[in-house]
């Protein structure tokens, strides 16, 4: 299909379309003729998408700040989620995990060997050197914003505290080996080099992911990787980058009874930190933190 080139430009911005993505889609489809893996036109976010996925930043980031400041030892994590739940509804958001393909809360909670997907409990109560995550995802007006934060309790173990700084320079690297033009495997190569370098290691069954308006949508975000593989990155793509690294070995499973739960299959400790990012013409700009 080919659009009018005097026709308003797709993004919406009003201009005509020669002056607005014409180029930018020819772009594209040179890459694909070359053999590249390109994204699906879909993916790639209109400035009112992105305003839409600021909006519902604004409250998963102001959610995270609120945890940061009421979590302590003592509490159980269903009291995290009556926090989530309470200031996202109050605000005029949706805690997206709540029903998500069954999932039965409002946000995750995961605590030392568990390394994501944790479910809150009366039963699982916050301890003094415990390092926690905290993964929480907003929907407002149909967009999504998706970010997680690690949290320590009180004194925690050196090895602990490690992991938990690696983690997320691990995030950090691969964040910043994001760049308009470039390819998805660049993520994963930094952050595995990162992870390698520094002795821990990096869970491979699951990744990041593109958001937008739904949850999780094209591409899968590999935390490992080759630079140059993969789909090729362009302005207007939203991405998480939240790699889950583990202090001992990468192997994870799931807890059969709860479906959910999964943990480090050696009973290591790991650690996890989740930005939503927007790709744009010069770099990466931060959506939820
Ligand atoms: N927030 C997680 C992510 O970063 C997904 C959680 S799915 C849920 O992709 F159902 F467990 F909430
Ligand atoms: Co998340
Ligand atoms: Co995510």
């Amino acid at each position: 299909m080919t659009i009018d080139r005097n026709a308003p430009c797709w993004c919406g911005n009003g201009k005509k379309y020669k002056k607005c993505h014409l180029a930018f889609d020819e772009k594209i489809k040179a890459y694909e003729l070359k053999g590249y893996e390109v994204p699906p036109k879909n993916i790639i976010k209109t400035p009112a998408d992105i305003e839409g996925m600021k909006k519902a930043a604004k409250i998963n980031n102001a959610v995270l700040d609120l945890v940061g400041e009421k979590i302590c030892a003592g509490m159980n994590t269903e009291e995290i989620n009556t926090l989530v739940h309470e200031y996202t509804v109050s605000h005029g958001g949706i805690p997206a995990p709540l029903n998500y393909e069954g999932y039965p809360k409002s946000v995750c909670v995961s605590i030392n060997n568990v390394v994501c997907h944790g479910i809150p409990s009366e039963d699982t109560i916050i301890k003094e050197g415990d390092i926690v995550n905290v993964d929480v995802t907003t929907i407002v007006d149909g967009y999504f914003a998706d970010a997680s934060r690690m949290f320590m309790i009180g004194d925690v173990s050196e090895e602990a505290e490690r992991l938990v700084r690696v983690a997320k320079e691990c995030m950090e690297v691969g964040i910043a080996a994001i760049k308009p033009w470039g390819f998805l495997g660049d993520i994963g190569a930094a952050v595995y080099e990162h992870a390698k370098k520094n002795g821990v290691s990096v869970v491979i069954d699951l990744g990041g992911h593109g958001i937008g308006k739904q949850f999780h949508e094209e591409p899968f975000v590999p935390h490992v990787g080759e630079e140059g593989d993969g789909m090729l990155l362009v302005p207007g793509m939203t991405l998480t980058v939240e790699p889950m690294i583990n202090a001992g070995d990468y192997e994870v499973y799931i807890d059969d009874e709860d479906g959910w739960t999964v943990y480090t299959e050696d009973g290591s400790l790991s650690a996890q930190w989740e930005k939503t990012i927007l790709i744009t013409e010069t770099g990466v700009e931060v959506i939820a933190h």
